[in-house]
Formats: structure tokens, C-alpha cells, sequence
């Protein structure tokens, strides 16, 4: 946690200092909208997404960080939306991604999408049990027919590596994914006692898909997806 704390202090202190700066390809001024796209990358985006010996690549080192190499560009421009409008609202995205996004254009959207797909995503130095990255390997492949758990191949593709707004999940933390996991867990697509009525305050509205699917996995089923996913590459 200190790790932490300590990157979003210094992620305050150098936008609060990037304000001041001049030349726009070193700024770090998230309201001023001309701003390349790949200068933000390079100058705010880095100090938690990535920046392995210097090289701003998108794989971070720090689990409560998702690593964006390689992702999906349509499903990172949805991302970016989404955090610009507010609708995804998990407690992290609030607190961190929330004022990153308050003044994006559709333009510098689009740059850092791009920039990042095209990222190439690192191979993870997680260590997790042989047992546990082959339970989730069989769910993934195959789904958990008592349970109505689809196969997660069928969305996400046979290597994890997504498809449009469809994220990629190869190589990502596994603390991440298990997070996300209980996040969509946490939502209930119909508020309860009408089951017509959509609720409105689903924490990730895209996920809805994500619902029922994390709805039928035990904690251990979770624990055991996110230790795959994080081992493929
Ligand atoms: C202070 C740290 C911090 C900075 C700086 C930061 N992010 Fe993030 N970002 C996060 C965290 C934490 C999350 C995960 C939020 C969650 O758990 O819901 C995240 C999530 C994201 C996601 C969603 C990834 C996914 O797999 O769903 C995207 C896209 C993203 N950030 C883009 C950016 C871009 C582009 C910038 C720079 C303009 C940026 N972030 C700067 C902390 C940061
Ligand atoms: C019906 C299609 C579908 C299936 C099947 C599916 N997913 Fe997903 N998944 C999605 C979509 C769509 C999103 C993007 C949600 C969003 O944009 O908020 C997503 C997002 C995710 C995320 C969040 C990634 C991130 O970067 O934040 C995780 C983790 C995930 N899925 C894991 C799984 C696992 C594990 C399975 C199988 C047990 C699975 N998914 C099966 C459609 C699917």
C-alpha cells in the first residue's frame, strides 16, 4: 500500500507541476486539449500504467495497476468514455481514473488508444500454483455447466486476447482480474423485486455480460481464473 500512496502523491505533484509547464510535447496538463495523446502517455499515464526502464510500453509493475498493452482499441476507447462520463464508477476508477479523464477529447482518446494497442504486452513474472492455473484453464476453455458459466473463450478468444470491445485478459495482473471479478459480482443487472426494470447503477454498464458470469464463480473459481489469465502471454 505504500507503494502506492507513494505513486499517487507523485503522480499529484507532477500534474500539479505539469501545469506550469511549457513546450507541449513535455506537458503534463490534463485540461489543456492540445496535448498530444502519446505526450500524455508518456508524461501522466506512465507513472502508474508503466514505464519499465524508462520504455512507457503500457505492461505496469504494480498489480493495482491494469497493464494496457496490447488491449483491445475499441474497448480501451470505451474505457476512456466511460471514465469520462462517469458510468464506470467501481470505487478505484472514482478515485483514480475519474479526474485523469475529466477533460479528455474524443481526439486524445482515440491517440492514447491507439498508442497503447499498439503496445507489445510483456510476459508476467507472477508466480501462481500449478493447481490453480490449470482449474482456471479448464473453466476458461470450457465454462461450468451446473453453474450456467459460459465458456469465457467464447467472448474473450482462445488465447484471452479479445476482440474489439471485448477486453483482452492474457498477461494482466491476476489481483486485478480477481478485483474486477467481484466487481461485476457486485452488480445486479435488475433491482431486485422487478425484474424488468434495468438498475441503473450497475458499477461497470458494460459488463452486464460479466454479471451473471461472475455471479457463478466461487471465490476460489475467481482466485483460480485470475492466476491463468495472468500466466498467458
Ligand atoms: C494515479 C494512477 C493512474 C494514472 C496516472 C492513470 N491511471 Fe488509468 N487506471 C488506474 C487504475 C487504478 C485503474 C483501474 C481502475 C479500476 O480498478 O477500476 C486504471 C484503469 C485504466 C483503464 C482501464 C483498463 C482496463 O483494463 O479496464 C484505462 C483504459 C486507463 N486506466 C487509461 C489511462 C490513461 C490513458 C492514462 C493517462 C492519460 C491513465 N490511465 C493514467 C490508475 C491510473
Ligand atoms: C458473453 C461474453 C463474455 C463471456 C462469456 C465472458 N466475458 Fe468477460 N467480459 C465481457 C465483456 C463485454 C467485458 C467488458 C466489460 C466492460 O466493458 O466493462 C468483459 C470484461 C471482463 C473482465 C474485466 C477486464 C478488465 O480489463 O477490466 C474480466 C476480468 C473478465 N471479463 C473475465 C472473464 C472470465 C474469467 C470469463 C469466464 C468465466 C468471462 N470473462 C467470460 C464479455 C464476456
Amino acid at each position: 500500500m505504500k507503494n502506492v500512496k507513494t505513486i499517487l502523491t507523485l503522480s499529484a505533484l507532477s500534474l500539479a507541476l505539469g501545469a506550469c509547464s511549457t513546450g507541449l510535447d513535455k506537458s503534463r496538463n490534463l485540461g489543456n486539449p492540445k496535448v498530444s495523446g502519446n505526450t500524455l502517455a508518456q508524461q501522466v499515464c506512465s507513472v502508474c500504467h508503466g514505464n519499465i526502464g524508462n520504455n512507457v510500453n503500457g505492461n505496469s509493475v504494480n498489480p493495482t495497476f491494469p497493464s494496457l498493452a496490447g488491449q483491445q482499441k475499441d474497448y480501451l476507447v470505451a474505457e476512456m468514455n466511460e471514465f469520462h462520463v462517469h458510468t464506470r464508477k467501481d470505487a478505484a476508477a472514482q478515485q483514480m481514473m475519474w479526474g485523469i479523464a475529466r477533460n479528455f477529447t474524443p481526439k486524445q482518446i482515440e491517440e492514447l488508444a491507439n498508442f497503447y494497442s499498439n503496445q507489445s504486452p510483456m510476459v508476467s513474472h507472477e508466480h501462481h500454483q500449478a493447481a490453480l492455473v490449470a482449474e482456471g484453464q479448464k473453466i476458461f476453455n470450457e465454462g461450468l455447466l451446473d453453474k450456467g458459466v459460459p465458456a469465457c473463450m467464447g467472448c474473450h478468444g482462445s488465447n484471452a486476447e479479445g476482440n474489439g470491445p471485448i477486453p483482452r485478459l492474457a498477461g494482466q495482473h491476476a489481483d486485478y482480474i480477481y478485483k474486477q471479478l467481484n466487481v461485476f459480482n457486485g452488480d445486479e443487472i435488475y433491482t431486485e423485486g422487478k425484474e424488468n426494470v434495468p438498475d441503473v447503477d450497475l458499477q461497470r454498464p458494460n459488463g452486464a455480460a460479466m454479471e451473471g458470469i461472475a455471479h457463478g464463480l466461487s471465490d476460489e473459481q475467481k482466485h483460480a481464473m485470475a492466476a491463468y489469465l495472468s500466466s498467458l502471454h
